[in-house]
C-alpha cells in the first residue's frame, strides 16, 4: 500500500481485502482473475465445436479436490462458453468431458489399452475417443490432483481457442517441488514487494480466510506450482509460535485441495527466542531435540507441510557458523528433525562473509563446493540464478554442476527487485530461459543448468525450483498487469523447463487480454525485446549492481557505501583506462570456478560474450568489441537502445488499444510512460558519470543527457519505491 500510513493505509488494506473476488469483478477488468479469465469464446466456429462437444462434464469422486474440479469446470465453462453446463460427480445422459482417475472403470473403459497418463502422481492426460459415436474428452490421471493440473491444461487450450482434436496432449512435471517463496513479513510487510500489502492477514488468521487465498490456490494450481513458502527469508521465529502455527494449518487447509504444501522459514536462532536454550548449535542434543519436538508440533497441524526454507550466515542472519560449525551440520540437523515427516530442507547458498573479500561472487562456491555429499538426501542447497543478486543480467551461477552429490534448487526472483519494481515492463521468461539453457559444461556439452536442477545430469532424486513471489494486496495481485506475465511463466517454466518465452506469452496473453491475432502478436513482441531493453537502459555489456541502494530503482553508480562489496564502485571499476570487473586469471580468477570449457570462453576477451563482458574484464574505453566499434561507443549505443526500445513499446501498446479494455490500457499505458522516463534517467546518469572518466563525446545517435551529473547525484529518492517515485526526474 505504498507510502500511506496509519488509518488510510488500513482502510486502503480494508478495500483490497473487501473486494469479493471474481464474482464481483468478474467484467470490471481489474486484473484481479489474472489468467483465468474465461471470457467467451471469440472465434465462433470454435465456440460452437466447444458448445457441442463439451455439453455435460462429469468430474467423478468426492475429494476436496475433485470438488475443486468441478467448481473450476462450470466457472471457466459458464464463462468460455457463455452458457451452463451441467457439471457433476455424475450425469444424466453421456458426457461430453470426463475427468477422473485413469484406472477407475469408467475412465479404463473409453481409453484404449495403450493410452495412460504418464507415471507420476501429478501427470495426466487428455485424450479424445468416441463413445456412442460421439466426440468425449478424456482428462485422465493418476491421482485428483494429477487431474486437476490436466483440467486447467484443457482449459488452457480452450482459452486458446484449439480445435479440439488439437487438445489432446499428456504432461509430467519435470521438477518436482516447484515453490513460490513468499518475502513476507508478521507485520503484514513484504520485502522487496511492490504489490502492495501481505496476502496473509495473520491478525485475522486461522478465523477469518480471505476469499483471496482459495484464488492464489487456483491461480498456482494451474500452472504448476505446489508449494508456498509463507514467510521471509529474513525469518521471524514467531511464525514458529504456536499460535501462528495455527494459522498456518489454516492456510495450508485452503491450499491442499490445489495440491499445494506449505514451507515456512526457520529462524535458526529460534531455539534460543522460543526455547529459551542457551545455544541454537546444530551438534547440541538439547537443541536437536527442541528442533525434533518443534517438527512433530509442525506436523500435527499442517500433515503435509513440506518443511523449511533456511537463510543462515548472510546478510547478518543467524546460523551454524555462530558455533563454528558447517552448512551440512546446520542443514543435516533440520534436515533430520523433518526427515520422519518426509520433510525437506531448502538451504540457502546465497551467503557471503562479513569480512569484505576479494570479490563477493566467489563466496557461495567456495564455501559450499567442500561441502558437496556431506549434506542429508532431504536437503536441497537453494542457489540464486547468478552469483550475485538478481542482476538484470548474470552468468549462471557457477554453484550449478559443481555439487554432483547433492540436490540443488534454483532460486528466480519474479518480484523485480532491480528490474523496475512494479512499473517496468520486464517479461522475464527469456531470463529465466538464459539460465537453464545455459550450459555448465560439467559433464560436456549439453549439462544444462535445467539438467542440474531436474536431476536428469547428475541423477539426484529430490528436485525443486523457487521463485521469489511478485504477489501482494494489489487488486491485480503482482502491481502491474504485466507482472502478472512473470508468476504466470515461472510457474510454467518450472513445470517444463523446455516451453518457449515466446510460447509462455502467447498462452498468458490468450488468457489475460485478447485473442485477437494481430494484438497477441504485437503484445508478444513487446514482451519479449523488454528484458534486453531493461538489460540495455540499466546495465548494458555485463555491468551490475550499479542501481542506488536505497531504492534500486533507479541509477546510482557513484554510489559508495558503509561496505565496499554493497557499492556500485566496487562492481564496475571505473577509472581514466577503463570499465569492468577483472575475474580472470590477473584479477579475482572468479572465471576458475566455472568449468575448463566455460571458464577459458568466459577469460577470453575473443569469445566472451559482449553480454557478460565487463562482468568478467577490464576493458579499455577505446578498445574495439566485435562489432568494431569502441567500447566507449557501443556503451552509449547500448543505452540509447534500451530507451528506443521502450519508446517503440509504448508505440505498440497504442497500436492494440482497440483490442485492450479501456481500465487496463490506460494503466499499462501509463506505466510505460513512466518506464521510459525512467529509462531516460538510467541512460543519461550512467552516461554523464562514466563519461567523467573515459572523457569522451558520446557517439552519434545518442542523446544528450538532460542534465549534468551533479544533478543526478542530487536526487534524493525515497526508500520505498511505490509511491511516490523519484521526484524532479525529467
Ligand atoms: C537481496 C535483497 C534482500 C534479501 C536478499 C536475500 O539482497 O535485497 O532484501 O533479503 O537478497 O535473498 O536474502
Amino acid at each position: 500500500m505504498g507510502r500511506e500510513r496509519g488509518p488510510v493505509r488500513r482502510l486502503l488494506l480494508a478495500i483490497a481485502f473487501s473486494i469479493t473476488p471474481w464474482s464481483a469483478s468478474l467484467h470490471a477488468e481489474t486484473g484481479y482473475e489474472l489468467w483465468l479469465r474465461y471470457r467467451r469464446v471469440t472465434d465462433a466456429t470454435r465456440l460452437a465445436e466447444y458448445r457441442r462437444v463439451v455439453a455435460r462434464v462429469v468430474v467423478a469422486g468426492n475429494s476436496p479436490t475433485a470438488r475443486a474440479i468441478r467448481e473450476e469446470l462450470t466457472l471457466a465453462l459458464r464463462g468460455l462458453l457463455d452458457t451452463t453446463v451441467s457439471v457433476g460427480a455424475t450425469t444424466v445422459g453421456s458426457p461430453g468431458l470426463i475427468v477422473g482417475i485413469a484406472s477407475s472403470p469408467r475412465i479404463a473403459s473409453l481409453l484404449p489399452a495403450r493410452r495412460r497418463p504418464p507415471a507420476g502422481r501429478e501427470s495426466f492426460l487428455i485424450a479424445n475417443v468416441k463413445a456412442g459415436g460421439k466426440t468425449v474428452i478424456v482428462v485422465a490421471a493418476n491421482s485428483d490432483v494429477g487431474a486437476l493440473y490436466g483440467t486447467f491444461a484443457l482449459l488452457r487450450g480452450l482459452q486458446m481457442q484449439r480445435p479440439v482434436t488439437a487438445l489432446e496432449s499428456s504432461s509430467v512435471p519435470r521438477i518436482r517441488r516447484r515453490v513460490l517463496d513468499h518475502w513476507d513479513n508478521l507485520d503484514g510487510s513484504v520485502e522487496r514487494g511492490y504489490a502492495g500489502a501481505s496476502l496473509w492477514d495473520w491478525a485475522r488468521l486461522p478465523e477469518t480466510l480471505s476469499p483471496r487465498y482459495r484464488d492464489y490456490a487456483r491461480a498456482n494450481a494451474s500452472i504448476g506450482i505446489n508449494g508456498v513458502v509463507l514467510t521471509n527469508v529474513n525469518a521471524n521465529a514467531q511464525a514458529l509460535t504456536p499460535e501462528y502455527l495455527g494459522k498456518v494449518a489454516a492456510l495450508a487447509n485452503v491450499f491442499r485441495p490445489y495440491g499445494i504444501a506449505v514451507y515456512l522459514t526457520a529462524r535458526f536462532s529460534a531455539p534460543i527466542e522460543l526455547g529459551g536454550l542457551k545455544t541454537a548449535d546444530p551438534l547440541d542434543s538439547t537443541v536437536r531435540a527442541w528442533w525434533r519436538d518443534k517438527a512433530d508440533e509442525i506436523y500435527r497441524s499442517v500433515p503435509d507441510f513440506g518443511g523449511f526454507l533456511v537463510k543462515a550466515n548472510s546478510e547478518g542472519q543467524p546460523g551454524p557458523q555462530d558455533y563454528h560449525r558447517t552448512h551440512a551440520d546446520g542443514a543435516n540437523m533440520l534436515a533430520d528433525a523433518v526427515a520422519p515427516h518426509h520433510g525437506v530442507v531448502m538451504w540457502r547458498a546465497f551467503v557471503y562473509s562479513n569480512d569484505v573479500p576479494s570479490d563477493r561472487v566467489k563466496q557461495a562456491y567456495d564455501e559450499f563446493t567442500p561441502l558437496d555429499g556431506a549434506f542429508r538426501a532431504n536437503v536441497l542447497v537453494q542457489t540464486k540464478n547468478g552469483p550475485l543478486d538478481f542482476q538484470p543480467r548474470e552468468p549462471f551461477h557457477p554453484l550449478f554442476g559443481a555439487l554432483p552429490k547433492t540436490a540443488q534448487m534454483l532460486e528466480f526472483q519474479i518480484t523485480k527487485e532491480y528490474l523496475g519494481e512494479d512499473t517496468h515492463l520486464v517479461y522475464l521468461a527469456p531470463l529465466f530461459k538464459e539460465v537453464l539453457d545455459a550450459d555448465t559444461y560439467v559433464r560436456g556439452p549439453g549439462s544444462t543448468v535445467a539438467r542440474v536442477i531436474d536431476g536428469t545430469l547428475q541423477g539426484q532424486r529430490e528436485t525443486g525450483i523457487a521463485g521469489v513471489a511478485n504477489v501482494g494486496s494489489d487488486t491485480n495481485w503482482t502491481g502491474s498487469q504485466f507482472n502478472q506475465a512473470n508468476w504466470y511463466a515461472f510457474g510454467r517454466l518450472a513445470w517444463d523447463h523446455r516451453l518457449t518465452a515466446a510460447g509462455i506469452a502467447e498462452e498468458w496473453i490468450r488468457a489475460t487480454f485478447t485473442n485477437d491475432d494481430a494484438a497477441v502478436r504485437t503484445i508478444a513482441h513487446m514482451m519479449l525485446v523488454s528484458r534486453e531493453a531493461a538489460v540495455n537502459y540499466m546495465t548494458p555489456l555485463g555491468l551490475a549492481h550499479i542501481m542506488g541502494s536505497n531504492h534500486h530503482y533507479g541509477p546510482a553508480p557513484w554510489a559508495r557505501l558503509s561496505r565496499a562489496d554493497w557499492s556500485p564502485v566496487y562492481f564496475h571499476r571505473a577509472d581514466s583506462v577503463g570499465v569492468g570487473f577483472d575475474r580472470t586469471a590477473t584479477g579475482s580468477n572468479a572465471v576458475a570456478q566455472y568449468a575448463p570449457h566455460v571458464r577459458e570462453l568466459l577469460a577470453n576477451r575473443a569469445t566472451v560474450p559482449d553480454s557478460l563482458l565487463l562482468w568478467f574484464h577490464h576493458v579499455g574505453w577505446r578498445e574495439p568489441l566485435r562489432s568494431g566499434r569502441t567500447l566507449w561507443d557501443e556503451i552509449g549505443l547500448h543505452y540509447q537502445a534500451g530507451v528506443d526500445t521502450v519508446r517503440a513499446m509504448r508505440g505498440e501498446w497504442q497500436s492494440v488499444r482497440e483490442s485492450i479494455d479501456a481500465p487496463r490500457f490506460a494503466e499499462v499505458d501509463s506505466f510505460l510512460s513512466i518506464q521510459e522516463r525512467e529509462a531516460r534517467w538510467w541512460r543519461d546518469a550512467a552516461l554523464e558519470y562514466f563519461s567523467s572518466f573515459s572523457q569522451l563525446p558520446l557517439p552519434p545517435g545518442v542523446e544528450p543527457p538532460a542534465h549534468s551529473l551533479e544533478y543526478y547525484m542530487g536526487l534524493r529518492c525515497p526508500a520505498d519505491a511505490r509511491k511516490p517515485r523519484c521526484p524532479d526526474i525529467p
